[in-house]
């Protein structure tokens, strides 16, 4: 048995967890800097690092607090990708706590976390399978082999497909964060008024490109700025469909049935249903919580690479980009 803390600052919520190898979760404390960043429109990377400076070690005494340990065995947090001055509170602070403990520390990928998070719930398949991981910073398909045994069969050559729902709510007068309102606003909207741009799927290949969507958007909404619920509802339903065609290609060039989505935009409800419908597809999801950044999914996935552990660290690891 052993109990990981997780910690994780990659960019606006400060997560914190504990997991315990046999028991799983013990504990969980989140806060969410979405109220900070909200009024200027976005991420302000300087604002996000100071408030985890602020959070973050309260939020480690309440996660232990509920745990009902004093210490854990190991400390795992997210080394990268993300903010570089988010990533190095979090690191340095796990590095000192770890060294102030005597434990080990594990960096883990953030992108890693929000795939394995679904292996929490039970919810996800054997391996191998296809994950699709789609969030602010990163579209990627992947071939899951096992744990740590990734293979990079697609990814976007420009924006992440969360900027384009980010940049979309923005084009909009949406209110940040962007996926959300978006995903609200095409309710209302009509889905056969406009019909936008399938970016890069008449090409063979399983890569991605939103920018060009999000510049389609920008001249929807110059011409009809009357409709915006309709224009919300065309982005959705070209992104959505983007995305399922992609992925039954992907499950086809594996040769595999079980496709699993995590990552922020893993929790837009028309992404889910039209993944859950494409045929011959068993769809893995996570419950909503675990689709945007939380520290349980750093905590576990450290639990799931204690073998990485790096004993008496003597420096942090930050890197704002990093391939997984
Ligand atoms: O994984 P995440 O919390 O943070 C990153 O690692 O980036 O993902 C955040 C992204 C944002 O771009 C947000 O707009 C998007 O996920 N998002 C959604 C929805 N909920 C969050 N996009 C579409 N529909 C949603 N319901
Ligand atoms: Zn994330």
């Amino acid at each position: 048995m052993t109990t990981v803390l997780g910690i994780e600052t990659s960019c606006d919520e400060t997560g914190v967890a504990v997991y315990d190898s046999q028991r799983g979760l013990l504990s969980e404390a989140l806060f969410s800097q979405i109220a900070l960043h909200a009024e200027h429109g976005g991420v302000v990377p300087e604002l996000a690092s100071r408030d985890h400076v602020r959070r973050l070690a309260g939020l480690v005494d309440e996660a232990l607090a509920s745990a009902g340990v004093e210490q854990t065995d190991c400390i795992a947090y997210t080394a990268g990708p993300g903010l570089i001055g988010a990533l190095m509170v979090g690191a340095s602070f796990a590095t000192g706590l770890a060294t102030a403990w005597g434990r080990p520390v594990i960096p883990i990928h953030h992108m890693e976390g929000h795939l394995l998070a679904p292996l929490m719930t039970g919810e996800a398949p054997d391996f191998p399978f296809v994950a699709l991981l789609v969030s602010g910073g990163h579209t990627l398909l992947v071939q899951v082999e096992g744990i740590g045994r990734y293979r990079l069969l697609g990814q976007t050559r420009d924006d992440a497909v969360g900027e384009a729902f980010d940049k979309t709510a923005k084009l909009l007068q949406l209110d940040y964060p962007g996926g959300p309102a978006v995903a609200r606003l095409a309710e209302q909207g009509d889905p056969a008024r406009f019909r936008l741009p399938r970016p890069m799927l008449d090409k063979p290949g399983l890569d991605f490109s939103f920018s060009g969507l999000k510049t389609a958007v920008y001249l929807l909404a110059q011409d009809h700025p009357e409709s915006p619920a309709d224009i919300a509802r065309a982005f959705e339903e070209a992104v959505v469909e983007t995305l399922a065609t992609k992925c039954q290609r992907a499950l086809a060039q594996a040769g595999c049935a079980d496709l699993l989505i995590a990552g922020g935009v893993a929790a837009n409800t028309r992404l889910r249903q039209a993944l859950a419908a494409l045929p011959g597809v068993r769809l893995h999801t996570p419950p909503l919580a675990l689709c945007t950044d939380n520290g349980a999914m750093i905590a576990h996935a450290g639990a799931l690479r204690l073998a990485d552990a790096i004993e008496q660290p003597t420096r942090m690891l930050a890197r704002p980009r990093w391939p997984l």
